[in-house]
């Protein structure tokens, strides 16, 4: 058996950490063979659910779990942590963007960004999942200036997933006939879902499902509209989707990418694709052992050119927002 790895999992008791834990514990993430001790961090008003949910945990037996710590203490919870799943902050409700949140969840991600910076080990990779998600990993990145930048990663996987979805129903094929999906910008609904580097069976998108006026317009807000789609019929947000789209980007991080496809995810922009530096920007990503590389010269025509500038343009407007969260 490995040596067991400490995973931190913020707003653990929340509904997001509820449909998570379980499939950490039982391997579904890290691995079959890899033994994990669970450090789960609330708030003081969500303590007493989070015990119920360790209860849960322990009466699950599983092989793979070494330990359930919980805290409300970020030192205690971050303490030599090789991965921080960062998704406690409050969810938006219905008739609110993401970025109305900034104001309320913001600031959490100074704390938790100079908290993992002093106690976890060396190596960690954080994914933000707390909204608006992009924006909060670069609050924490920029309160954690010793943690390369390598190491930050904020959620599109949902969005690659719905997309995925969308496309397989019109073109009436199984999800997983769909491949190439990248979601560019902002995990908002100015996000660019690229129909025209995604493949289903191989092929190019547009050539399976000839249908332009669709794939430019209700392809694209289904996509964009559907985080809110979901909460106006649930009454609130997307969660079990959620967990799965988080487990799904930390596999994605830790296995090499099958040859010649890539997923989403937002990272810190290194200025490729001439978005601007040291945003945390949805791009395509392979991973090749344990390291995620943008992937490099997809062709954009003028209509996708401008729907990723307008969801940049978001995502600086959005830094300017928190910049007295940001170190100088
Ligand atoms: P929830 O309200 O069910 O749970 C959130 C939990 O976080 C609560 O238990 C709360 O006590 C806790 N919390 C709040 N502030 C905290 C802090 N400072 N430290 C630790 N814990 C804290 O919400 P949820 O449905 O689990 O969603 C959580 C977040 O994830 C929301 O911001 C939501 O918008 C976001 N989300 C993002 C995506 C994405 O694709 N990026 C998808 C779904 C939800
Ligand atoms: C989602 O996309 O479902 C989440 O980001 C929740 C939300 O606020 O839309």
């Amino acid at each position: 058996m490995k040596k067991a790895i400490r995973v931190a999992v913020t707003g653990a008791a929340g509904q997001i950490g509820y449909s998570l834990l379980p499939r950490m514990a039982s391997g579904q993430v890290f691995g079959a063979d890899q033994p994990v001790i669970l450090q789960l961090i609330e708030i003081e008003p969500g303590m007493a659910a989070l015990q119920g949910v360790a209860l849960e945990l322990q009466d699950g037996a599983f092989p793979l779990l070494e330990g359930i710590e919980t805290t409300s203490d970020l030192h205690r919870g971050f303490d030599r942590i090789t991965w921080a799943l960062l998704i406690g902050s409050v969810p938006r409700k219905a008739g609110m963007e993401r970025k109305d949140l900034l104001g309320i969840n913001g600031k959490i991600f100074v704390g938790q960004g100079q908290a993992i910076e002093s106690n976890a080990a060396a190596g960690v990779r954080i994914l933000v999942v707390g909204n608006p998600c992009n924006t909060n990993c670069l609050i924490a990145m920029n309160n954690a200036p010793a943690i390369p930048r390598d190491r930050w990663f904020a959620m599109m996987r949902l969005d690659e997933n719905r997309a995925k979805a969308q496309l397989a129903q019109k073109a009436g094929v199984p999800w997983r006939e769909v491949s190439n999906m990248a979601i560019w910008g902002n995990h908002s609904n100015t996000q660019f879902p690229d129909f025209g580097n995604a493949r289903i069976g191989g092929r190019p998108v547009p050539e399976v499902i000839p249908d332009r006026p669709w794939l430019e317009g209700e392809f694209i807000q289904t996509v964009q509209e559907r985080g809110a789609a979901i909460i106006k019929a649930r009454g609130s947000s997307s969660a079990f989707s959620a967990a799965h789209a988080a487990i799904e980007t930390v596999r994605s991080l830790t296995t090499d990418t099958p040859p010649g496809d890539w997923h989403s995810v937002a990272l810190c922009s290194d200025g490729s694709y001439r978005i601007a530096e040291g945003l945390i920007c949805g791009f395509p990503v392979s991973s090749k052992d344990q390291k995620a590389s943008i992937v490099p010269g997809l062709p954009h025509d003028d209509f996708a050119r401008e729907r990723i500038d307008k969801s940049v343009r978001e995502l600086q407007e959005e830094r300017a927002m928190v910049a007295d969260l940001l170190p100088p």
